[in-house]
């Protein structure tokens, strides 16, 4: 179990402030792919209402889907059956109110570090100087102000993942999509990014729903956490299988018997849905 620390950081102005374009809705949601072996339903009869501001982990054996559910979000993906609306508005396409973080999701290699966090204000007409001062302020929350100048393909994976993190965060989306964002970090990173995402959540009001192995790291963050079951290799399409809020006062501690608790409860809920469809 590792012990989360505060790490010095940027103080961040809260950009936004908590509204209807942070609420997010899935009604009977099901994805049917199209395979050369047949149709394949990898997810069904998806129910999940997102209040904005909150904070959502979704965790679940693998196969289940918990990325196609990002993607359909994010408008990466159709669905094929149900209503899925972010703000009120049916999602058809990707759109700078949704920022996603997906593993290995791409930095331009030609622009340095301080210039792809500018790249999506520039984009949405933000100043010069406030899309610098912006960049900069996202670098420093991710620990990468040396490394500003530097081009991507100059950093380590997980520096690269930081960078993306603070390319989305610097558009200040009313929704965060993230899935598995921290999975190529190393322990003592992937904590204090943890503590970082927890503060920006919190400082900046954005719905964050984070796809996550890391059951600790879903009780540590989430409001409620999903628990996904099933998957085209079940034989059941991947649906949601229980809904555990996370009710924890206070600071949360990774080892106090409250906090171990829900994740144990949370373990025998996932492990269950293993096999058992
Ligand atoms: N493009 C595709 N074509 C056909 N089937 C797909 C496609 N993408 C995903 N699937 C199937 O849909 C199901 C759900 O996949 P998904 O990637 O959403 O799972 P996941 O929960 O994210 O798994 P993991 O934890 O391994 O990332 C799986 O059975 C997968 O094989
Ligand atoms: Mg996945």
């Amino acid at each position: 179990m590792t012990e989360k620390t505060a790490t010095p950081g940027a103080t961040v102005r809260p950009h936004r402030v908590v509204d209807e374009s942070g609420r997010v809705l899935l009604q009977g949601v099901g994805k049917q792919y199209a395979t050369r072996r047949g149709p394949v339903d990898a997810v069904a009869d998806v129910d999940l209402e997102v209040a904005p501001g909150e904070f959502v982990a979704v965790v679940g054996a693998s196969g289940c889907g918990k990325s196609t559910l990002l993607r359909i979000l994010a408008g990466f993906e159709r669905h094929t059956a149900g209503v899925v609306e972010v703000g009120g508005r049916p999602v058809r396409r990707p759109g700078p109110e949704r920022g996603v973080v997906f593993q290995d999701y791409g930095l331009f290699p030609w622009l340095t570090v301080a210039e792809n966090v500018r790249y999506g204000p520039r984009q949405r007409r933000m100043s010069r100087t406030a899309a610098k001062r912006r960049a900069a302020e996202y670098i420093e929350i991710v620990g990468l102000t040396r490394f500003a100048d530097r081009y991507p393909g100059e950093l380590s994976g997980g520096m690269q993942q930081r960078v993306a993190i603070a390319r989305v965060l610097a558009n200040d989306p009313a929704v965060l999509l993230m899935d598995e964002p921290f999975g190529a970090l190393d322990a003592l990173t992937r904590t204090s990014m943890q503590h970082e995402l927890r503060r920006l959540h919190v400082e900046t009001g954005a719905t964050v729903l984070l796809v996550t192995h890391s059951i600790e790291e879903a009780v540590y963050l989430a409001d409620r956490v999903v628990v996904m079951a099933g998957g085209a290799s079940h034989g059941v399409p991947g649906h949601v299988k229980e809904v555990v809020p996370v009710t924890l006062a206070g600071e949360r501690d990774v080892n106090a018997p409250d906090f171990n608790a829900v994740e144990r409860q949370i373990a025998a809920l996932v492990h269950a849905g293993v096999g058992a469809g």
